[in-house]
């Protein structure tokens, strides 16, 4: 029996990941969360009685009590998904992502090596520990940019752009600092942009499906042709999942969907799909050092680990728009005063 610590739990893609576990594995889940803005218990509403989960309200950047949940469940494995994680907050206030991404990922890590009685490395050939692993939930925005041309592997040089990507960028050198320094069992996963089901309205699918629904404007950055490779997020889970379970100590896998879209089209599908009309879509203000596309090379995760995704965007999107439409009140609930006070001061 595994006792995993998934922190940032309550947040999108950890809330998912939870679910996904507890459906999948006997693992021991502990969710360990912050509840910032993005952080919502709501998301798991429907496991919390699971006698696998365990919820415990916490900062990443809190050493004594990170140490405290380390001891009291016995942890064995961290899935850090905690972080700061909108590229245009990151814009407006630069430091907590610098805190929370950085700080709270070399507190967390530390605390691990504390438990996990690691040694330091002293010799060429490398002994890591057995049953223990930490697993840092990177970015593929870590690459930078690409042109028209090109695909990011887990080679491709680090080039962040925004001080989100380099945040990002910066917990993963830490993370591969303590692995090479002190033999802690690591991997790394850089995804592509997730998308489905309890997605913060600040992301641009949540954001226009909600829009589109209540008939407000769509305000597309710039001219709209920037490309993500977009991934399912159950597609994530299952990816995570394979490398926690088979991932080699010490590797780095980038996870993406095969599915590059422009943000354009993506707009469009959703107004169509909606049977809304063309006219909402807004152009406005283009962010500053946007990054023009995104492109995953997943041959490494599929050849070595033998995962691949299995939604293509055309089903996932609808699924996600069908989730939106059925799951108002989730909705209506996140829309607080100050998802308001944010959306008037971002779009003014
Ligand atoms: P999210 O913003 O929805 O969730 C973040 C969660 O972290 C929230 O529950 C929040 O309460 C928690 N948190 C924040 N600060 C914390 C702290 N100091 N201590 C404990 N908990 C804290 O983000 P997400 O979209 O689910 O992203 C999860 C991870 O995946 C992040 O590390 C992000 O960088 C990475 N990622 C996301 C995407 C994407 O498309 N969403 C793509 C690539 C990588
Ligand atoms: P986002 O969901 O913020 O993810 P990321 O910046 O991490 O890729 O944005 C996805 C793309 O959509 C990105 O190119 C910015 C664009 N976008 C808009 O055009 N309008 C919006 O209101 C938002 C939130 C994003």
């Amino acid at each position: 029996m595994k006792n995993i610590l998934v922190t940032g739990g309550a947040g999108f893609i950890g809330s998912n990941f939870v679910r996904y576990m507890l459906n999948n594995t006997n693992y021991n889940i502990i969710n360990y969360d912050l509840l910032t803005y993005s952080g919502n218990l709501n998301n798991l509403k429907d496991i919390k009685e699971n006698s696998n989960y365990h919820f415990v309200h916490g900062d990443i950047c809190d050493k004594d009590a990170v140490r405290k949940v380390f001891k009291e469940y016995s942890i064995d494995t961290v899935v850090n998904f905690a972080a700061e994680s909108h590229v245009d907050r990151s814009i407006e206030t630069p430091e907590i992502f610098v805190k929370t991404n950085v700080l709270g990922t070399s507190v967390l890590i530390d605390v691990a090596k504390e438990n996990w009685k690691v040694k330091p490395n002293d010799k060429y050939d490398k002994e890591f520990i057995k049953g223990v692993k930490f697993l840092q939930v990177s970015t593929d925005e870590v690459y930078g940019s690409l042109g028209k041309e090109g695909m990011f592997t887990e080679t491709t040089p680090l080039s962040p752009n925004s001080p989100y990507s380099a945040s990002k960028a910066s917990a993963d050198m830490v993370v591969l600092a303590y692995h090479h320094t002190f033999n802690i069992p690591v991997n790394i996963t850089r995804c592509s942009n997730n998308y489905g089901p309890y997605q913060f309205p600040e992301k641009l699918i949540p954001l226009m499906i909600n829009n589109c629904q209540q008939g407000k404007e769509l305000p597309v950055y710039g001219d709209g042709q920037q490309i993500r490779d977009w991934l399912y997020v159950e597609d994530h889970c299952s990816a995570i999942h394979t490398v926690l379970e088979k991932g080699k100590d010490g590797e780095i896998y980038n996870i993406g969907g095969n599915n590059e879209v422009a943000n354009m089209d993506i707009v469009k599908l959703i107004i169509n799909y909606l049977g809304k009309d063309e006219s909402l879509i807004k152009h406005v203000k283009d962010r500053p050092g946007h990054d023009r596309r995104y492109s995953i090379d997943n041959t490494k995760i599929t050849c070595e680990l033998g995962w691949s995704p299995k939604y293509l965007f055309d089903d996932g999107i609808k699924y996600t728009i069908d989730w939106y439409v059925n799951n108002k009140e989730w909705m209506d609930d996140v829309i607080s005063l100050n998802y308001l006070e944010y959306y008037k001061n971002m779009y003014k």
